[in-house]
C-alpha cells in the first residue's frame, strides 16, 4: 500500500504530478489517481513536485517537507565545502554524539539509488570500546597473516605489512588513522545498482559530515584487510547476501586545514 492521497481542497489540477511520475502511474481524472500501485518506485516525486502540497504518499505529510524556494545552499559555499574537504588522518579520541551520527546517516540515506531501491545498509561503529576491540581483531588477523608469510605480494602486502609494524612498534593505527568511528556501506547483491548505491551514499555522508565539522577518510586499507580476513564481514554483522560497498573512518579532526587545494583543470573528453 502506497497510501496516495490528494487533498482536493488544495489540488489545482495542474497535472504536474501526472507528468512527473517516473512510473507513469498517475492519471488526472478530475483529481489525480493511481492506475497501478505495484509499479510505484516510492520516489515521492509526486509529493515534491506538487505546487500546493496537495499530495501525501507513503504516510508522509507534505507540510513536513522543507520548502526548496529560498532554502538552497549558496553555491559559493558549496564549492568551498567540496574543495575544502580534506582526507582526515589525525583524529581526537573523543566519541561523537550518537545523535549526530544518526543525523548524518539519516541525511546520507537521501542519496540517490538505482530504481530508488534504497537498500543501502549503513553498518556503523558508534562506540569507542567496540572500535578499539575491532582494531585489536584487525591487527590480530594481520599479524597472524604476516607471521605465517601469507600477506600477498605487491602493494597490498607492503601497505599492510607496514601497518602491522607501525602498530607493533609505535602503537600507531594506520588502518583507521586513529578514528573513533567506522562506517561500512553494503547493499543486497540483487539490488539494481548495489555498488554505485553504496558509494554514492558514502560520498553524501562524507560531504555532510565535513559540513558539520566531522572528518572522514575513505578506508581503502580496511577494505584490503577485509579481503584477507573475510570473517570480519560477519563480525560487523553485514548480511551474507550483501555486496560490500566501501569503508569510511570518521571522527573529530585533530588537524585544521586553512585553505582549499587547487586541483584541475578537469580532464575532459568532448564528444564531437
Ligand atoms: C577509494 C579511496 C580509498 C582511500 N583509501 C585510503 C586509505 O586507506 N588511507 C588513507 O589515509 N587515505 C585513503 N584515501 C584518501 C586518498 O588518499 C585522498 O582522497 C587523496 O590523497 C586526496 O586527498 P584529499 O581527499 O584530501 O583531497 C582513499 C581515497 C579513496 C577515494
Ligand atoms: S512515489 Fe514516484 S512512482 Fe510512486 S506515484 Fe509518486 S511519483 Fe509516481
Ligand atoms: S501536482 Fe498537485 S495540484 Fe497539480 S494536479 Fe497533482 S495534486 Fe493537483
Amino acid at each position: 500500500m502506497i497510501g496516495f492521497r490528494v487533498d482536493e481542497e488544495r489540488c489545482i489540477q495542474c497535472g504536474e504530478c501526472e507528468i512527473e511520475c517516473p512510473a507513469g502511474i498517475i492519471t488526472l481524472e478530475g483529481f489525480p489517481k493511481i492506475t497501478d500501485e505495484e509499479s510505484c518506485i516510492r520516489c515521492q516525486h509526486c509529493l515534491a513536485v506538487c505546487p500546493t502540497a496537495a499530495i501525501s504518499i507513503l504516510g508522509k505529510n507534505p507540510d513536513e517537507s522543507v520548502a526548496l524556494d529560498g532554502n538552497m545552499p549558496d553555491p559559493a559555499r558549496l564549492v568551498t565545502l567540496i574543495k575544502g574537504r580534506r582526507t582526515i588522518r589525525r583524529y581526537t579520541p573523543d566519541e561523537l554524539p550518537s545523535e549526530l551520527i544518526d543525523e548524518l546517516l539519516d541525511i546520507a540515506c537521501h542519496a540517490p539509488t538505482g530504481v530508488n531501491d534504497r537498500g543501502v545498509l549503513f553498518t556503523v561503529v558508534k562506540d569507542l570500546a567496540v572500535m578499539n576491540s575491532l582494531k585489536q581483531e584487525v591487527m590480530a588477523c594481520l599479524t597472524q597473516l604476516k607471521d605465517q608469510g601469507q600477506l600477498p605480494e605487491g602493494f597490498i602486502g607492503q601497505y599492510l605489512g607496514r601497518a602491522v609494524k607501525a602498530w607493533q612498534e609505535e602503537g600507531k593505527d594506520i588502518i583507521f588513522r586513529g578514528a573513533p568511528h567506522l562506517l561500512v556501506t553494503s547493499a543486497p547483491k540483487d539490488a539494481p545498482c548495489p555498488v554505485q548505491d553504496t558509494h554514492i551514499a558514502l560520498t553524501t555522508f562524507q560531504l555532510m559530515a565535513h559540513a558539520r565539522g566531522v572528518g572522514t577518510v575513505w578506508d581503502g586499507l580496511f577494505m584490503m584487510v577485509i579481503s584477507l580476513c573475510p570473517h570480519l564481514v560477519s563480525r560487523l554483522g553485514i548480511p551474507a547476501n550483501h555486496t560490500l560497498g566501501y569503508a569510511m573512518a570518521f571522527g573529530t579532526p585533530a588537524v585544521v586545514f586553512h585553505r582549499t587545494v587547487q586541483h584541475g583543470p578537469a580532464q575532459v573528453n568532448v564528444v564531437k
